[in-house]
């Protein structure tokens, strides 16, 4: 039969099922992310489910890749077509770049019947506005510079949960002999510079920390306190495994859940991973500060940022920027994603005690001064210092030939080439 002879009933049937689709998409959201892996896509599909339950349509558009730098290249090449999504997983200063090139929405309206101003902490709020108007809403803050460990491998090791460099190489050690990979992790770029900064962190402090990777001062990046942090960094692969060019984060994390690694130096969007295993934290793992960095905080706040849209994709977009700031999504995404809540009003006795822990650190080091914007997830510099900084990470640590020395002067070469 031909298929495009339909009965009158068929054709009916269809009919309404295309009318009742187009109605129920009539204001829908496009959404880009690159939250793909297991924890990550539970979080997402949060959203998604919020927005559906009050009419809206969600158009999923996912770009895998951790550290979004592919989500990043998809997004400028929509943009560049005219046709952006209506949101899109965009952060720190990278904001005020797309504000500049003049494509994205403001928030006003939805931001002050919410009462934004008074909900978001200062550092937040600042980065979510471009020239004073809201113009993204952030989803959550993510701690960077944590240790996660499998607690049965650190016992068949005879190790403690590490505390200092010093402790983790011994640690280190004792697990390797045992017959584990005492550190898990996948050779991308954005992975080199997420445990990158956070050996910086805890050789030189906050404040060198700020000097080098947030105001790029080429003293700082120049300096033998980088050469030694450097140097530290690369010592680190010996702790690695041969197989990790390449490997996702969270296969690195999944080696720590499965037990054939003990450690991972990665941001809190691995606890969204073990959580996502049905894993309790404090018992199946562990969470610590990263070695060295008690009393610092990097953060990386997830954002969406709006683009200039109209009608009813605007009205849905404007929905979306409500609903990601009201407890119910900022209590179960963050839950799933490992990530603490952006508004600091919640109550977190439902979070697990790492959640807790990260609020209680978020607190601190911010009354402290010792909270600092992740350079690795693109909340310290632009997007382009930012590829510039990766390039020499990531090619020092993967050659064993390149010296520490050499690296420091093209750090400060990179950062003055940009500037
Ligand atoms: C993002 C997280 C994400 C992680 C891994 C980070 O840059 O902020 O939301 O889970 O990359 O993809």
């Amino acid at each position: 039969m031909n298929a495009f002879k339909k009965t009158p009933f068929v054709l009916a049937a269809s009919l309404a099922g295309a009318l009742s689709l187009s109605s129920a998409h009539a204001a829908e959201v496009e959404v880009l992310h690159w939250w793909t892996s297991g924890g990550e896509a539970r979080a997402a599909n949060v959203l998604k489910e919020l927005m559906e339950a009050e009419g809206y349509g969600w158009q999923d558009f996912a770009v895998a890749g951790g550290g979004g730098e592919t989500a990043m290249t998809v997004l400028k090449s929509r943009a560049m077509s005219g046709n952006p999504p209506s949101a899109a997983q965009i952060k720190g200063p990278e904001i005020q770049e797309w504000g500049e090139l003049g494509l994205l929405g403001e928030l006003d309206g939805v931001a002050e019947a919410e009462g934004w101003d008074t909900l978001l902490p200062p550092t937040v709020a600042d980065i979510m506005r471009h020239d004073g108007q809201y113009v993204a809403v952030p989803v959550n803050v993510h701690r960077v510079n944590w240790l996660w460990a499998n607690p049965e491998v650190l016992e068949a090791a005879g190790v403690a949960m590490p505390t200092t460099l010093d402790e983790l190489f011994a640690a280190g050690e004792a697990i390797r002999e045992a017959g584990y990979v005492p550190l898990a992790h996948g050779g991308q770029a954005w992975q080199d510079a997420t445990v990158f900064e956070t050996v910086l962190l805890a050789t030189a402090g906050t404040d060198f920390y700020r000097q080098a990777l947030v105001e790029l001062d080429p003293e700082a990046l120049g300096s033998a306190t980088m050469i030694e942090a450097l140097e530290t960094f690369k010592r680190l692969r010996t702790l690695m495994d041969d197989d990790m060019p390449g490997r996702d984060w969270n296969i690195a994390t999944s080696m720590v859940i499965n037990g054939d690694a003990a450690m991972q130096l990665m941001g809190d969007w691995a606890k969204g991973e073990f959580t996502a295993a049905g894993l309790t934290a404090g018992v199946d793992y562990l969470c610590a500060a990263a070695p060295g960095t008690q009393d610092a905080f990097t953060f990386n706040i997830d954002s969406l940022a709006m683009f200039r849209v109209e009608g009813e994709e605007r009205e849905a977009q404007q929905a979306l920027a409500r609903l990601v700031l009201e407890p119910t999504f900022q209590e179960a995404f963050n839950k799933a994603k490992g990530s603490i809540p952006a508004r600091p009003d919640l109550d977190m006795s439902e979070f697990d005690t790492c959640a807790q822990r990260s609020q209680e650190a978020f607190r601190q080091t911010a009354e402290q001064g010792g909270l600092v914007p992740s350079m690795a997830h693109g909340m310290a510099v632009r997007a382009d210092v930012q590829g510039a900084l990766f390039d020499v990470v990531t090619n020092y640590f993967n050659s064993p030939d390149l010296e520490a020395e050499e690296a420091a002067r093209r750090m400060v070469n990179a950062a003055q080439a940009v500037l």
